[in-house]
């Protein structure tokens, strides 16, 4: 299929229909998830939109499972997402980073083949500053006995997501997602309240010219990242300087990253040993857009997409971006030689 965007208009319901009918056993169940994804996307952004106008803004004087002070929008965009979504059919089970244990589907609502994990609002930090902040979200299938979701069905590889995508709030509003053909890039037009195909089947440029990281940390990296960032700065001579950029939105970051070409990195440091980013729900669904696009995705030793979780909120250091650059960080840390599915 041919998009010459942004000339036709094709809608992302369009768009997933189309893509559905590429797979003749296809049960139309997914696409009913990517379409609810997409109204509550719509919700949360006029949300976010009037964020200073609306009281949503500010703490909910509340701590999420991770010790986090919950903001208003993230509580908001959470329950926006749980609404959309607990009744279509399509989902066993659900997880959230605002939720300490996988979200059941309320009694009296037909539970399906799939279960959904989610971000609900990434880069928490930024809402009250106006910065762009975003929404990860991840397909799985169910892979245990019964109607009900349970922890295990959320306990899979990354390799094993169906779909995966993110939501980023900022000049404008887009929603990027892949069912593992090909990455797409959909903006949405608010005179209209429609997502509109912009950014077919989106590559990572490679090698990337952006380094994202927070290096506030660095006095607590260890030597082999340590070198890794001078490398990605051009001082030891082995490649040209990377431009800096980084928001403290993922989404964002990931983002610039995927269209500009680029490395995003969250090494483990002393305060967080297992890095800060979690793997359910932030590292699996980007590793998947990322493959897709080109791109790859660590730990630092290991390809994201195969590693076992063992909890639903466990962290995983992150780098995550251009092929090359990803590759130079397994290299340099120790890891494994990447041969991400969308190379
Ligand atoms: P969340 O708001 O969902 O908790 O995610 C915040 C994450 C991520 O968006 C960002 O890249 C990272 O926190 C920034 O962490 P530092 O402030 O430690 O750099
Ligand atoms: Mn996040
Ligand atoms: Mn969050």
């Amino acid at each position: 299929m041919v998009y010459n965007t942004p000339t036709s208009v094709v809608t992302i319901d369009r768009f997933i229909i189309e893509q559905e009918r590429l797979h003749p056993e296809a049960t139309g169940e997914l696409s009913g998830i990517l379409y609810d994804l997409a109204l509550a996307a719509k919700i949360i952004s006029s949300k976010v939109r009037r964020a200073g106008l609306v009281d949503i803004l500010g703490s909910a004087e509340a701590e999420n499972v991770q010790g986090e002070m919950q903001q208003k929008l993230d509580v908001f965009a959470n329950e926006t997402i749980v609404k959309a979504l607990d009744h279509g059919g399509r989902l066993c089970a659900m997880a959230s980073e605002e939720v300490p244990d996988i979200i059941p589907i309320p009694d009296g609502f037909r539970c399906g083949k799939y279960c959904l994990l989610f971000d609900p609002l990434d880069g928490s930090s930024n809402i009250d500053v106006n910065v762009p902040v975003g929404t990860v979200f991840s397909v799985v299938r169910k892979i245990t006995r019964g109607a009900r979701g349970e922890l295990e069905d959320m306990l899979q590889p990354g390799r094993r997501q169906v779909a995966a995508g993110y939501v980023i709030y900022g000049s404008s509003t887009m929603l990027v997602y892949t069912t593992g053909q090909g990455v797409h890039g959909f903006t949405l037009d608010p005179s209209i309240g429609e997502f509109l195909l912009s950014h077919p089947n989106i590559r990572i440029p490679d090698p990337g010219r952006y380094l994202s990281v927070n290096d506030s940390y660095e006095q607590h990296w260890d030597e082999p990242v340590k070198a890794l960032m001078r490398r990605y700065r051009g001082l030891d001579g082995e490649r040209k300087a990377m431009s800096v950029r980084y928001v403290g939105s993922l989404v964002a970051d990931f983002h610039r990253n995927l269209l500009g070409g680029g490395i995003f990195c969250y090494p483990a440091n002393v305060k967080s040993p297992q890095g800060k980013l979690r793997l359910l729900y932030e590292a699996n669904p980007l590793a998947f857009v990322v493959e897709q696009a080109g791109g790859a995705a660590t730990d630092g030793t290991r390809r994201i997409l195969d590693i076992h979780p063992t909890e639903l909120h466990q962290r995983i250091p992150l780098y995550v971006g251009s092929k090359s650059d990803v590759d130079t960080a397994s290299a340099m840390l120790g890891g494994e030689k990447l041969t991400g599915v969308g190379a």
